[in-house]
């Protein structure tokens, strides 16, 4: 497994001649199995920050590295195949209404071309660690908002993803359901040697991680006192 590395990455929108300076030399390493924290109110520039991440925007100045790479230096192809490797779970879930939580699940792999039957084995096995073996096949409308981000994470998962680019997962749900979630996504990473990169501007997400960087105005710095929550006990979500 890889380590995601940013080195004095920033990177400037120009819009109608007004210079917003989104990210501002961040610089942050996260290694495999390592949730971090990118805490800061909106506008601070955690969407940039994870886009960056992913190789959908390119760094103004700085460098964006996996396993020793240089997003920069990647082809088209690769670049394309880089985010492939990774899994997103976002605040919306995307998941197509038309088809079962396990289709949903599975979807990644289809598209990666895994022949059907193994790639639904494979959503199962996930949407079982998830706790969502029961609903497999019901569409996401018939499931709760917290049901439909464990599909989410389900589909991240099933991927084997390198790395996790989270964007505020939990802000559709309530408190206790977000912090099952978390708390669920956290220690999977942990156990899965992935690494995570979590935005958020809850104060109770970022409790979540292993470490913690605050963003301001697209400035970084990482909390040198973050102690990482005990896990919550289980609840429904
Ligand atoms: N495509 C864009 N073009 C111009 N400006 C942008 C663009 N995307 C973001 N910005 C600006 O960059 C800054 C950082 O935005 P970003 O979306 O990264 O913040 P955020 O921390 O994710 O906010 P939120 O919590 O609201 O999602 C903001 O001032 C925003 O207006
Ligand atoms: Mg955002």
């Amino acid at each position: 497994m890889s380590a995601l590395e940013l080195d004095a990455v920033a990177k400037r929108y120009t819009t109608g001649g007004e210079v917003v300076c989104a990210v501002d030399g961040a610089s942050l390493t996260i290694a495999p199995g390592e949730v971090v924290a990118l805490y800061g109110p909106s506008g601070s520039g955690k969407t940039t920050l994870l886009e960056l991440a992913a190789g959908t925007q390119r760094p103004d100045h700085g460098s964006v590295r996996f396993g020793g790479v240089d997003l920069a230096t990647l082809s088209a192809g690769e670049a394309a195949r880089y985010r492939r490797s990774l899994g997103f779970v976002f605040q919306r879930f995307y998941l197509h209404p038309g088809t079962s939580a396990l289709d949903n699940a599975a979807m990644k792999l289809l598209f990666a071309g895994w022949a059907p039957r193994r790639a639904k084995q494979q959503a199962l096995t996930w949407l079982r660690r998830v706790g969502l073996e029961q609903r497999a096949g019901h569409p996401p409308s018939k499931l709760s908002m917290g049901e439909q981000q464990r599909v989410v994470i389900a589909r991240a998962l099933a991927g084997e993803p390198a790395l996790i680019l989270a964007d505020e997962p939990t802000a559709s749900l309530d408190t206790e359901r977000g912090r099952a979630i978390l708390s669920l996504l956290a220690g999977i990473c942990r156990e899965r040697r992935v690494g995570m990169l979590l935005a958020t501007h809850d104060p109770d997400a970022a409790a979540f991680a292993d470490r913690v960087c605050d963003l301001r105005d697209g400035l970084l710095t990482e909390r040198a006192d973050h102690r990482p929550a005990a896990a919550p006990a289980p609840a429904r979500t």
